[in-house]
């Protein structure tokens, strides 16, 4: 069967996602990226698992089938029970735009009218030419409805699902306790760069500065393991009850996590140890990166803080380094700093041996006129070089 995947806002970073999953769970038998937006791919999996493999992706607004010619019959058997009910129409073809789509929506509704069904469509807001998330779970499309996708060469897409928004807004607004004076990283984010990780299931991921644990959550949503250490005993307050709060709320009982208080600068050999018999297969995180700036900095500033933070990356790289584990990958943050003269970034050279690939860079995650960019990085450790 042939099905397709929507990208969100960073078509990149949905890219780089699906590409690590698909290595570690082997799900697409082929794949092809047709545009910014779209990726089809070819699977002999069964739908039910596909969903769960869809339900991982922070990066992805669409999953469905693709049909080569659909004939009204498909869609009729994919409605029987329902004489009445909403379609919507989205396109991913970037020749078929508005007057294109009203149209396809129009005959549609004919069609399904020759067949005594009472339809009434939704179409894509202003500028837009696919449906926002938003309007297909308030509309109930994928419940009652259903969403026909526009695809290039003929083909036509229909809507299997979107992702689980209630799960997501749940992490991000729900949690406890949430420290805001010291940011944290966007769940759907967080969710993205653990799937770099390209770990495969039951294994697990350290993340050094944990916070109040949004890295964390999302490793153990996805049924990983998860280690979270910070320097502040804070931090490890509050993560504890929001992975408890979690755990319990979505009943998993199979997800292992444990906290500790460590300085990733200090050398804490005792707590070291700890770590280092920890079993995890990844490090995911995001430094501490100063506090929040609101104005664009001049270079000395900029300067300033990005060294502080080159120091937090030094710590952790040492750290890696002595655990002499094989291939081991570390998916993080590199902040850059907006200044009166332009982006300036951390300095790679000052933290990073020659042992350490460069699996992915230029992953740019930043909203219109935010002074800091967080740039994610995909290394790992290579002892032979
Ligand atoms: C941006 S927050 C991390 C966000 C978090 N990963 C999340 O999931 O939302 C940075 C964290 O780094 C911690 N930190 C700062 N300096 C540290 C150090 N030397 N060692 C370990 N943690 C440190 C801070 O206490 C803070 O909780």
């Amino acid at each position: 069967m042939k099905y397709f995947l929507v990208c969100g806002r960073l078509p990149d970073f949905s890219i780089a996602e699906f590409e690590e999953v698909n290595l570690a769970y082997g799900f697409a038998t082929d794949y092809k990226i047709v545009n910014e937006k779209l990726i089809i791919f070819e699977s002999e999996h069964l739908q039910e698992s596909l969903l769960k493999v869809f339900h991982r992706f922070g990066g992805f607004v669409r999953f469905g089938k693709v049909y080569n010619d659909l004939e009204v019959e498909n869609l009729i058997e994919l409605e029987t029970d329902q004489d009445k009910f909403k379609f919507g129409v989205s396109s991913f073809n970037p020749e078929m735009h508005i007057p294109e789509i009203k149209k396809f929506a129009n005959n549609l509704k004919k069609i399904f009218k020759s067949f005594g069904k009472k339809t009434s469509f939704v179409l894509p807001k202003q500028n837009f030419t696919d449906l926002a998330v938003g309007q297909i779970a308030g509309q109930r499309l994928l419940e009652g409805g259903l969403e026909i996708c526009l695809l290039p060469d003929n083909q036509f897409g229909v809507s299997i699902a979107i992702p689980d928004i209630k799960a997501f807004a749940m992490r991000d607004y729900e949690k406890p306790y949430v420290d805001k004076k010291m940011g944290v990283i966007p769940v759907k984010l967080a969710r993205m760069m653990i799937n770099m990780a390209g770990i495969k299931p039951g294994q697990g991921i350290w993340d050094p500065f944990c916070g109040s644990g949004n890295i964390l959550l999302e490793a153990l949503d996805q049924g990983y393991n998860a280690i979270g250490t910070d320097i502040s005993r804070q931090a490890i307050n509050d993560s504890t009850p929001n992975i408890d709060w979690y755990l319990e709320a979505t009943d998993n009982k199979t997800s292992l996590y444990s906290l500790m208080q460590y300085d990733v600068v200090k050398d804490d050999i005792w707590n070291f140890k700890k770590i280092k018999s920890t079993e995890f297969d990844a490090v995911v995180f995001e430094p501490f990166m100063g506090k929040p700036q609101r104005r664009v900095l001049n270079i000395a500033q900029a300067k300033e803080l990005l060294e502080e933070t080159e120091t937090l990356f030094q710590g952790v790289f040492r750290d890696l380094e002595h655990l002499g584990r094989e291939r081991l990958r570390v998916v993080c943050v590199l902040p850059s700093y907006k200044t009166n003269k332009g982006w300036v970034t951390i300095k790679r050279d000052r933290f990073l041996a020659k042992k350490w690939q460069i699996i992915r860079k230029d992953l740019h995650w930043s909203r219109d006129n935010s002074i800091i960019r967080r740039d994610i990085y995909v290394f790992e450790l290579n002892w032979n070089k």
